[in-house]
């Protein structure tokens, strides 16, 4: 099966992205994953392959729960590439009370979380019986991390010692995040403990990574905390991020956070995104799309969850923009010669010129908006007003019949706004500024209407 632009559900629930990686000439995107329903459940690793992060193969489950420890999930974490194999980080769950109702789920909230790997020679097998080894046991000193809520190992090689970063609690009252040492990516150390508000009341999936820069302190931090938004029809748990100051090698590590915090996305519905490098060494980072409804195919076949396009960050002043990764340009540009060139010569009668919206493609648009502007994409409305960029989905929302609340940016310095907008059937995402914000929205029914000025119209 296969995906283009978006990975997707392969039928079924999927949550945050894991074991990002480039990896022996491929993309390798791992993904939570429920195969049975369209609900979150036990949790296994599904996996998808990408030779340029815009046309995805689905490879089926890589990980799966074999071992008394991880009985009841795989839960999020990471990859590294050593001496050639891949090696995958991750959470590994056990309940304590397990519902006889209902084995997907813990009766009571409560788990047994410690932290195992597993090898690959190759990253498309993964012997989940004999490759597997518990790393990190379940946390047993209050004063470091939480024994339920102790999760999402983040590893990179920094010189001669390896990092991992995981999210936690101090007793879910307030975020935490750890930071752990190894020699061989194998036996790790506790190193220390950072309790925060910013982190809400559990922190999950934390990535920390330097962004090229000539500025000093390039370090950023992604994180995503539970419980930290408190707004009417917005999840509580949303994705920051935010420049550090970190220094791995001085005697007692340095972490300070800046003050100045962004969502990683305006829309409010990406959460848990995992970055890593690309083939050229550039930060690009993948989301999960929380969706409110699950699609149904024509085939029968439900799918619920799916990721943002891939998004490159750089920094400039201490503010992080996200741009679309070239790669998913480039696909659109091709695809447009291609069209242009098939009219020429008379092979292929449509054009793309029509502003029509037709389903099952994926489309760029470029527009520029000035004060009081609209624009409608299939009834999807991006509005400027007061210099602030706001979305609108309430009318595109099929069955959902709960309250939407438009998405926006902060309040932006130009009078006039460019955007750089991908339209899928089920997502729109909207580059602002040249990436200095994104909104990013799920959608359901999107009519093929298209009205408002547009630079460019390239379908894919
Ligand atoms: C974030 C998260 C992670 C956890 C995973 C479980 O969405 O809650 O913290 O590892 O999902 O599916």
């Amino acid at each position: 099966m296969q995906n283009q632009l978006h990975v997707k559900a392969p039928g079924n629930w999927i949550n945050d992205p894991n074991g990002f990686i480039y990896y022996k000439g491929k993309y390798h995107l791992f993904f939570q994953y429920f195969p049975y329903d369209t609900q979150w459940g036990t949790m296994h690793w599904g996996h998808a392959v990408s030779t340029d992060l815009v046309t995805w193969e689905h490879l089926g489950i890589a990980l799966f729960p074999s071992k008394d420890y991880d009985k009841n999930g795989v839960f999020s974490g990471s990859a590294i590439e050593k001496d050639g194999k891949m090696q995958l980080y991750y959470t590994a769950v056990q309940y304590e009370t397990l519902d006889p109702e209902n084995i997907h789920v813990s009766k009571d909230g409560k788990l047994l979380s410690s932290q195992a790997m597993i090898s690959s020679e190759d990253g498309i097998h993964f012997d989940n019986i004999k490759q597997k080894k518990q790393i990190i046991p379940v946390c047993t000193d209050p004063s470091i991390g939480d024994q339920s809520d102790l999760r999402d190992p983040k590893v990179w090689k920094e010189e001669d010692c390896y990092t991992m970063v995981l999210g936690s609690t101090n007793q879910g009252k307030m975020g935490r995040l750890l930071f752990y040492r190894s020699k061989d990516s194998e036996h790790w150390t506790f190193e220390k403990s950072i309790e925060d508000d910013r982190f809400g009341i559990i922190l999950e999936c934390p990535d920390l990574f330097s962004l090229d820069s000539m500025e000093r302190d390039s370090w950023v931090l992604i994180s995503s905390p539970i419980g930290i938004v408190k707004k009417e029809g917005i999840s509580e748990n949303q994705a920051t991020i935010r420049c550090v100051k970190y220094d791995y090698d001085s005697k007692d590590m340095i972490f300070e956070m800046n003050d100045e915090v962004q969502f990683v996305d305006y829309g409010m519905e990406l959460y848990a995104p995992q970055t890593n490098v690309d083939e050229e060494g550039r930060r690009t980072l993948i989301g999960w799309m929380r969706m409110p409804l699950p699609v149904e195919e024509p085939d029968g076949t439900k799918w619920i969850g799916m990721m943002s396009i891939p998004r490159v960050l750089t920094i400039k002043k201490n503010h992080i923009y996200f741009e679309p990764h070239p790669n998913v340009r480039n696909a659109f540009y091709k695809a447009t010669l291609e069209h242009k060139t098939n009219h020429e010569t008379n092979h292929e009668k449509e054009t793309v010129f029509n502003q029509k919206l037709k389903k099952g493609r994926n489309y760029r648009i470029t527009a520029t908006l000035s004060e009081g502007e609209v624009l409608s994409i299939g009834g999807y409305k991006i509005t400027y007003q007061d210099q602030i960029l706001r979305t609108d989905k309430s009318a595109v929302m099929g069955n959902w019949k709960e309250k939407t609340v438009p998405s926006e940016t902060p309040k932006l310095s130009s009078k006039t706004v460019s955007l750089e907008i991908y339209v899928d059937r089920n997502l729109i995402e909207v580059f602002v500024n040249n990436g200095e914000y994104v909104i990013s929205n799920i959608v359901y029914d999107l009519s093929e209407e298209v009205m408002g000025e547009v630079e460019s119209f390239e379908s894919l």
